[in-house]
This record gives C-alpha cells, sequence and structure tokens, in this order.
C-alpha cells in the first residue's frame, strides 16, 4: 500500500502532530505530568453552570432534542444560530453584517485549512501563491495546513524592549513585502504562542497592504474579541469586505463542541460552505445549539467581560510574578503580557537549545512547548542565522494555581541549571 503526495505530506511526523501526540501520550500516561504545554481552556464553574442549563433545557425540548442530535444543518452552518451570531456582532461592533457573511466550520482549526487552501497553493492560470505570516512567531496550528510544502512565508519581528526584563514583537513594515505570490496574510490576535496583541495601527497597516495587493487578510480571534476576550490591553475589532476574521467557541469553554465562526463577504462564506458539504455534508450541531441562547442573549459578551477575562488575567498577573520572581538574576525576559493564556519566556544566550530544556522539563514531570515550533514560514537559512529561535519556550497558565506554581519552580530551576552549565 503506498499513499499518495496527500497522504505524505498529512502523515509526515511533523509540527503539530508530532507535539499533539507528545501533549496527548503524557496525558494518556495517567502520570502527574505538570500540563503547562497544551491551549486546552480552564473549567470556569460559572460558564460550567451556563451550559448545564442549557443542555437541561435542550433534553426538557422535544424540538430542541431533535435538533441537536436528528437533523443536518445545512453547510454553511445551523440557520438560526448564524442570525444571532449576527445580531450580536452589528449590535457590537456595526459591520452591517447579514448571515450570508457567516458560516460556521467544525472547530476554527478546520477553518484555516479551508481558507488558506482557497488562497494559495496552485492556481489554475499555472501560478503559485503562499499566505504570508508577517509577525513570527505564530500559531503552530497554521504550520501544516497546506495541501503543499512551503505553502508559508513568515517575516521576523522587530523586538521592543519595554525593560531589561520585557519585550514586544512588531511587525516589521520594512521587511514585510508583498508580491504576486502573496495569496492571504493570516495573523492570530491575540498571538499564540506569545500572547501578543497587533495594534490597531498594525491592523490598519495590513488591512492596507491586503487591499493594495488584493488579497484577504484573516485575522484569527480564537482568543480575541467579542468572545471569549482574552485581550488584557487596549485593541479595536477589525472587519470590513477584504477581512475573514475566525472565531471560536474553544477558548470560551466549548473546545469539545469543535465550532468555528468565519465572517466574511460573501463569496468567501459561499467556498467555506461548498467545502464544508463536500468534507463534512454538514457542521456539527452541538456547539449552535449549546451557546445559542448565551448569543441570542449578550450574555457571552458579559460572560466573557466580567468572568472569562478577569479569571485569565488574575492568572497571568499571578504566573507571571512569580516565574519574574523565581528566575531573578537569570537573563531572561517575558513577552508583554497582554492576552490569550501562556507566558512567552525568552532565555537569551541560553547555553542549551529550548527543545532541550523541554525535554529536560518533561522528564522532570513538567511539560511546556520548546519555541522554535512557532515560526512556520521562516525558512531554514533564516533559522540559522537567528538564535532567538530556539531560546524562547511557551507556558501556559491557564491549569490549577497550586501546579502552575510548583510547574513555573521547576521551570526555573532547570533554566538555573542550564545558565550555570549542569
Ligand atoms: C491561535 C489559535 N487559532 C485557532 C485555534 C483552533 O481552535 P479551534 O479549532 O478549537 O477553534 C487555536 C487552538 O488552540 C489557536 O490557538
Amino acid at each position: 500500500m503506498k499513499f499518495s503526495a496527500f497522504g505524505e505530506k498529512f502523515t509526515s511526523q511533523a509540527g503539530i502532530t508530532s507535539l499533539m501526540e507528545d501533549l496527548g501520550n503524557a496525558l494518556a500516561s495517567g502520570s502527574d505530568m505538570i500540563m503547562m504545554g497544551g491551549g486546552n481552556p480552564a473549567h470556569i464553574p460559572e460558564v460550567q453552570a451556563h451550559f448545564k442549563k442549557r443542555m437541561t433545557a435542550i433534553l426538557e425540548s422535544e424540538r430542541d432534542f431533535q435538533r441537536l442530535v436528528g437533523i443536518y444543518d445545512p453547510p454553511q452552518g445551523e440557520i438560526e444560530f448564524i442570525s444571532v451570531i449576527c445580531e450580536l456582532l452589528n449590535r457590537e461592533h456595526a459591520w452591517g453584517l447579514k448571515p450570508e457573511n457567516i458560516a460556521l466550520t467544525n472547530g476554527s482549526q478546520a477553518a484555516f485549512f479551508m481558507l488558506f487552501n482557497l488562497f494559495a497553493g496552485d492556481f489554475s492560470d499555472g501560478s503559485q501563491k503562499q499566505i504570508q505570516l508577517p509577525l513570527a512567531p505564530e500559531y503552530i496550528g497554521y504550520s501544516d495546513a497546506g495541501l503543499k510544502h512551503d505553502f508559508f512565508t513568515a517575516n521576523r519581528p522587530q523586538i521592543e524592549h519595554i525593560d531589561d526584563q520585557t519585550f514586544k514583537y512588531h511587525v516589521d513594515f520594512e521587511k514585510l513585502k508583498l508580491n504576486d505570490e502573496t495569496g492571504a496574510i493570516c495573523v492570530s490576535r491575540p498571538t499564540n504562542p506569545t500572547g501578543n496583541v497587533l495594534t490597531d495601527s498594525e491592523i490598519a497597516k495590513l488591512d492596507a497592504l491586503a487591499k493594495q495587493y488584493d488579497v484577504p487578510l484573516i485575522i484569527d480571534s480564537a482568543y480575541g474579541t467579542p468572545f471569549p476576550k482574552l485581550i488584557f490591553t487596549e485593541a479595536t475589532a477589525h472587519w470590513n469586505d477584504n477581512t475573514v476574521v475566525c472565531l471560536s467557541l474553544s477558548k470560551f469553554g466549548l473546545p469539545a463542541a469543535r465550532t468555528g465562526i468565519v465572517i466574511a463577504n460573501e463569496a468567501v462564506i459561499k467556498a467555506v460552505s461548498s467545502v464544508n458539504a463536500i468534507m463534512n455534508l454538514a457542521t456539527g450541531s452541538f456547539g449552535s445549539m449549546i451557546a445559542y441562547d448565551l448569543v441570542k442573549s449578550g450574555d457571552i459578551l458579559t460572560l466573557s467581560e466580567n468572568v472569562i477575562k478577569p479569571f485569565y488575567l488574575e492568572k497571568a498577573k499571578r504566573a507571571e510574578g512569580q516565574l519574574r520572581e523565581k528566575l531573578s538574576g537569570l537573563p531572561f525576559a517575558l513577552h508583554k503580557v497582554e492576552g490569550a493564556m501562556f507566558l512567552w519566556l525568552w532565555l537569551k544566550g541560553c547555553p542549551i537549545s529550548s527543545q532541550a530544556l523541554y525535554e529536560r522539563l518533561k522528564l522532570r514531570g513538567v511539560l511546556v512547548v520548546s519555541g522554535h515550533h512557532f515560526f512556520p514560514g521562516l525558512n531554514d537559512d533564516d533559522d540559522k542565522v537567528w538564535r532567538h529561535r530556539d531560546e524562547c519556550l511557551r507556558i501556559t497558565y491557564s491549569q490549577d494555581d497550586l501546579l502552575v506554581e510548583k510547574g513555573l519552580g521547576i521551570i526555573a530551576d532547570e533554566v538555573r541549571k542550564a545558565y550555570a552549565g549542569i
């Protein structure tokens, strides 16, 4: 038996596949591993209570129960849910959306697969295009989502040194050069892995560039606004006819519902619906059904603003304070904590690589992610001359506070040993 080129590409041990396996194996082994590696959201009791209440109401309503389990939704997604999402977004942002501007997907990860392959790869006129990631580091989940190799191009960031131990990445517009081979621009905002939030002015510049080259600007808002709103800084939501915004119910607390929400012009929504039909027939109904009331009432916004965001902000501050204290005296820096659920630690001039440190931490029972995974699209030559790529760790702080503190202690201990050459 031999796999096709598609089969070979999607079964090769690369990027997210091996990472997810590693995380999964650690969990499955039933060990006491401290999980600071994944992007799983926390289970917040107040939010869970809403899901339980809604599930009970669904079970008690014959009509809703049938819609949950017994009906194929249209390929665009569940129409009533799309309609309340549309109203909510128009109330919040006055984007003037119609239901034709919204499609659902089975998780936003699936949306990126569709969008990337709609806008990049082989074109019927013989040309080939790539997805431009203007700011590396960027989400590892993009890296293998192209049907072809060499699907992404990425740019190194400008590094703003806020103080000795704090920095922030910015898009380097001097070096960001689009061309005829650019198929789309994509950024996550807030960014996984760094928690960076691109400024309004960066978004405005990217929007202008995208329009100039007649390519879409894709904004991955999995952690962003209006829900789950894991943004701890000022940032204005952005959408227009040339922008594709991707939202998700996952980080709101429903990762198992696999519900992504794509907001785009009608042609893009039709295309996503077609791919949905071919790949899935229909999208799953669970997310739309369970979140329907929360979206219709607007409670999804108040919960995001008043419960979810403060929950993560407090955890972020606690973890950041603890890590800074535990690493004091070492030549480290943390990315300014602006959102999402990660600390991005830069170990300047560390004698061992972030991957080696990851291995040592795994042996000590702490799982983080080595930063080098988060540079899809930066080619080897770039990597060879840029050590920074191998000097960073992504640390998730969404789990139990005591475990996070213990994990941070072990991380600091290993980092100290590494600098001491032990
Ligand atoms: C930046 C970013 N985008 C998209 C996703 C995909 O999320 P989902 O498919 O659960 O909507 C994730 C998941 O961790 C993410 O971190």
